[in-house]
């Protein structure tokens, strides 16, 4: 099977990059702004074209695996992760960047084998850096190897995190009062790319000490997790313990020590999870 999960992810890096110059064409582009969930949870036909694009060309090579795609789900896919050989994929991871032309956006493919992810990919195409990761086989940017930052203590951290798309007062309050709680304590500076992806490309990278997020998806963060263990550092769920990537929240971090400090000091809630039953109507 290693054989055929090393074909796979040559192929994945190979779509991943033919999307990024679809990415990268569309940034000239007038783009077409739609929205989803809210009024700041955007879509673009870029986002549409790119995920058939992709899931097209694996179908092709690999016909019996399975998909979870960002806008397959958006209409109406289920979203459930089974033992089988599963792509998971966000097309723009970045879609509010994209459509300012802020220069942060990148094509996610995770790829799961018995619910393990086995290999990431994450193209951040306007900079055209390809962060690939094999499970077992380290994590690796343009072919570099990379590998967490050593610095353990959180008073010589960057974190990074999101706002979300939820602007829901009282969900803003609890995203602000983490933030505070971790400015604080205090950190070197907080950051955030506007896309997980990245955001867990530069743990991996060792330029940042830490990502977390309440609210992501698992296109969103599929790809990356592998990016960030392969490259040395830890996952772990908001409240501590096992990372679940369908529950919704993320701690990244390059050690033990920071993931927990940034446990004890966030405010958790519990986001409908992606696999849950869709509302009967
Ligand atoms: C979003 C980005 C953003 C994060 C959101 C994601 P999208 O993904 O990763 O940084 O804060 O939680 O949903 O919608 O651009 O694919």
């Amino acid at each position: 099977m290693a054989d055929l999960w090393q074909n796979a992810m040559d192929h994945a890096v190979a779509v991943a990059r033919r999307a990024g110059e679809v990415v990268c064409e569309a940034l000239q582009d007038d783009r077409k702004v739609m929205t989803k969930s809210s009024s700041v949870d955007l879509v673009t036909q870029t986002d549409q074209k790119v995920e058939q694009l992709i899931i097209q060309s694996v179908k092709e090579k690999f016909p019996t695996h399975r998909f979870i795609g960002e806008e397959s789900v958006a209409a109406g896919e289920a979203c459930d992760l089974t033992s089988a050989p599963t792509w998971i994929i966000d097309p723009i991871d970045g879609t509010t960047n994209f459509v300012h032309a802020f220069p942060f956006v990148a094509v996610s493919i995770g790829f799961s084998v018995n619910k393990q992810m086995e290999f990431g990919v994450v193209y951040s195409c306007v900079e055209d850096k390809m962060y690939t990761a094999r499970r077992g086989g380290g994590a690796f940017c343009n072919g570099v190897p990379l590998q967490v930052s050593a610095q353990e203590d959180i008073q010589q951290a960057i974190i990074s995190t999101e706002f979300g798309s939820s602007r829901d007062p009282e969900a803003v309050d609890q995203i602000f009062s983490s933030l505070r709680s971790i400015l604080c304590i205090p950190v070197h500076g907080v950051r955030g790319a506007g896309t997980a992806a990245i955001n867990m490309c530069h743990v991996a990278s060792g330029c940042v000490e830490a990502y977390y997020e309440i609210g992501v998806h698992v296109w969103d963060v599929a790809a990356g997790s592998l990016l960030v263990s392969e490259a040395g550092g830890v996952l772990m769920d908001v409240e501590g313990g096992a990372v679940d990537l369908m529950s919704r929240r993320i701690v990244a971090a390059n050690s033990r020590t920071i993931a927990e400090r940034i446990v004890n000091e966030i405010h958790s809630f519990r986001p409908p999870r992606d696999d849950a039953a869709p509302p009967s109507v």
